[in-house]
């Protein structure tokens, strides 16, 4: 092992530099060259990548975003810029890649993994969450604390006015985000696309609710709910509710990113290169149960990871 590359692909997530700092110092500390490839998959099919230093990644473990740049790449589909992206990785024997990202990039990575002799690890970061084999993933902590201190302004208002907020937030298809949002804000209703929910149930809720007192209310909804203009219309036509919808959007993409998100993205950094160094490729690292550990790449492409349900019952207990 001589030379690493690095990518950030798909959406990027705030701790990112932080991995990749910590990539580039931990190789250098092995004597390692770093590659730093730009824009995602793009810059390895079209072969743009500089050398990263431990100077180069001085002064951006605070920043959110990425240095090298990212995107989504749906013409990493095709198996012809598969192979020109491993033959970029051949042409400049860079014997071990490391991928910062999620879902979508490390199924990429995996296909590129049949077509190069590099060996390929995974570093989870994405907002999500949603990645099988970690607990936990860089970003996530950090857009929960954006959206939790959104939403603490937004309960001002509401209880202010007396009125009902659906608050949207990122998830994609996965309600990881709304869960741990919607409880460490005392949301009075949660959504997640993982739980079917009847409309009725929620008029149901804001009736007994206001009822008991409670003038005002907070539904945190995963964006993959599907559509909540139409659910803040149907709320309103339904209850005595005054109600407004707040979408969260790309602020919990950004920011610096938490202690949290810099601690992991440290030690998924350590592990990463480590596993290079030991000749063992096609996994991604992750936190399990407080430890730092890693599983087969392919096997977390393919398993959905589970949402704790047992939390949504606590969520909907501590909002009585
Ligand atoms: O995957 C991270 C994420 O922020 C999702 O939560 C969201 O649905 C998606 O990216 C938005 O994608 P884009 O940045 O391409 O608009």
């Amino acid at each position: 092992m001589r030379t690493i590359g690095v990518v950030t692909s798909g959406g990027d997530a705030p701790g990112m530099n932080a991995a990749i700092r910590a990539i580039t110092r931990i190789a250098y500390s092995e004597n390692l060259q770093v590659l730093g490839f730009e824009r995602g998959w793009e810059g390895l099919i079209e072969s743009k990548f500089r050398p990263l230093t431990p100077r180069s990644v001085g002064g951006i473990i605070q920043s959110g975003g990425t240095i090298l740049h990212t995107l989504r790449c749906p013409q990493f589909k095709r198996k012809e810029m598969i192979r020109k992206a491993a033959e970029t990785l051949d042409l400049n024997k860079v014997d071990g890649l490391i991928v910062i990202g999620g879902n979508g990039s490390f199924k990429g990575a995996l296909e590129l993994s049949r077509e190069t002799d590099t060996l390929i690890v995974g570093v989870p970061a994405t907002i999500d969450n949603d990645v099988f084999g970690t607990d936990e993933t860089i970003g996530f902590d950090t857009a929960v604390n954006t959206a939790v201190n959104e939403i603490d302004k937004i309960r001002d208002t509401a209880i202010s006015h007396e009125r009902t907020f659906i608050v949207e937030v990122m998830g994609r298809k996965r309600g990881f985000l709304a869960l741990t949002v919607g409880i460490t804000v005392g949301a009075e209703i949660i959504l997640v696309p993982e739980v079917k929910f009847e409309k009725e149930e929620i008029f149901k809720i804001l009736k007994e609710n206001s009822a008991k007192g409670k003038k005002s209310s907070i539904i945190v909804a995963a964006e993959g709910i599907g559509d909540t203009r139409k659910l803040a219309k149907e709320i309103e036509k339904n209850t005595a509710a005054e109600v407004r919808l707040s979408i969260l959007g790309y602020a919990q993409r950004g920011g610096s990113p938490t202690a949290r998100s810099r601690l992991l993205a440290s030690l998924f950094a350590d592990k990463a290169v480590k596993l290079l160094l030991k000749g063992r490729g096609n996994r991604i690292v992750g936190l399990q149960k407080g430890r730092i550990t890693s599983i087969e790449l392919e096997k977390s492409c393919k398993t959905e990871k589970p949402l704790d349900l047992k939390l949504l019952r606590l969520a909907s207990v501590l909002a009585t």
